[in-house]
């Protein structure tokens, strides 16, 4: 079998090690031949390819990134680019593809299967943490973990000049990033997009430290929270998605808390950096377990269906039921931090 690879979306750590696994375990165990498409859909509707041997994903594990490149190219942003995508499939000359991406890129691959009957397999991916079908995505744990050392560091030059600080993290619409970094980092307010803002419970959470004598405090907030005001109305991607990067949520936080407060207030934005570099260990196993089981589902004949982690094993669900709706955090695991507030 001839098995093309993509990669589409934001980028995330442990993207390589899938790669690696595919190609690895598929051509091991199964005599599969591999075929890299590049930048994701764009690189299927062009014919944009590299050939992708074992010995061309050697070295690539620990690397962040993507090897193949990725966009944000929409495959039904038109009917030609459907068409282009579907040719490019013939073209291309493969039996099967393996998609590696979030809610988006999988979304596309959901449609291929289910409208034109292209044999998909699909491998969940983003920092965000959002994807249904999947206990965890690859690269959540890496996003964690290096807000968590920001916000460690954040913590020693908050407490030295007696300042708020505000960390704006990533995650769009679901605020895993935001709940894991403020848990693990001694978060003193956490705000997520799942909860309506409660400024004033804010502030009298900062108030409360600053009367017992903390004069610092770090409040983490989520790039999706809506602030209710008018922010910069950001640009919209291919699938529709305003980048809310550039809304600067943290930067209006920063605004209401100074204002309140008096008290000396910074914002540090996160950004791509959270997206970044080398994957944690528990990362590049997570993508190498969801990359054997990708290969595994090819030479099954698993078409239209997703790689996903339940509890510890990793099993295979419907494409449809990881791109349907959206994993935001439950109330639950948001109570959970709230007695560590103030
Ligand atoms: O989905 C991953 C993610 O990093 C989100 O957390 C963020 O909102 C978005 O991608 C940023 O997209 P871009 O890289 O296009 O600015």
């Amino acid at each position: 079998m001839r098995v093309g690879i993509l990669t589409g979306g934001g980028d995330c750590p442990g993207l390589n090690a899938v790669i690696r696994a595919v190609v690895k375990v598929g051509s091991r165990r199964f005599g599969h031949e591999h075929v890299g498409i590049l930048r994701g859909w764009r690189g299927l509707i062009e014919g944009d390819t590299i050939p992708l041997a074992p010995i061309d994903v050697s070295g690539v594990l620990a690397r962040g990134g993507t090897m193949l490149k990725s966009s944000r190219t929409n495959p039904f942003r038109d009917e030609d680019a459907t068409a282009a995508a579907l040719e490019g499939f013939r073209r291309i000359g493969i039996d099967a593809l393996v998609a590696i991406g979030g809610e988006d890129t999988l979304g596309a691959a959901n449609r291929l299967h289910a409208e034109h009957g292209v044999p998909v397999v699909g491998v969940p991916k983003t920092i965000d943490n959002d994807l249904s079908g999947t206990d965890f995505t690859f690269g959540f744990d890496t996003a964690v973990q290096i807000a968590t050392e920001s916000i460690d560091r954040l913590h020693t030059t908050a407490e030295s000049h007696d300042r708020v600080m505000v960390v704006e993290v990533m995650g769009r619409h679901a605020g895993w990033i935001a709940l894991y970094s403020g848990l693990a980092g001694g978060a003193d307010y956490i705000l997520i997009p799942e909860k309506a803002p409660d400024i004033p419970a804010l502030l009298e959470s900062v108030g409360t430290r600053h009367q017992r004598g903390l004069d610092y405090s770090i409040v983490v907030v989520s790039e999706g929270v809506d602030l209710g005001d008018q922010g910069p109305s950001g640009d919209v991607d291919e699938f529709g998605h305003a980048r809310l990067a550039q809304q600067g949520v943290g930067d209006r936080l920063g605004v209401i808390l100074r204002e309140a407060t008096g008290y000396d207030t910074r914002v540090t934005v996160l950004g791509h950096v959270q997206r970044g570099g080398t994957p944690t260990a528990r990362d590049r196993v997570l993508a190498t377990r969801f990359g054997t089981r990708a290969a595994e589902m090819v030479q099954e004949g698993l078409f239209g269906r997703m790689a996903s982690l339940r509890g510890d094993l990793v099993a295979d669900v419907p494409l449809a039921q990881a791109v349907g709706t959206l994993k935001t955090v439950p109330p639950g695991y948001y109570d959970l931090a709230t007695p560590f507030f103030g």
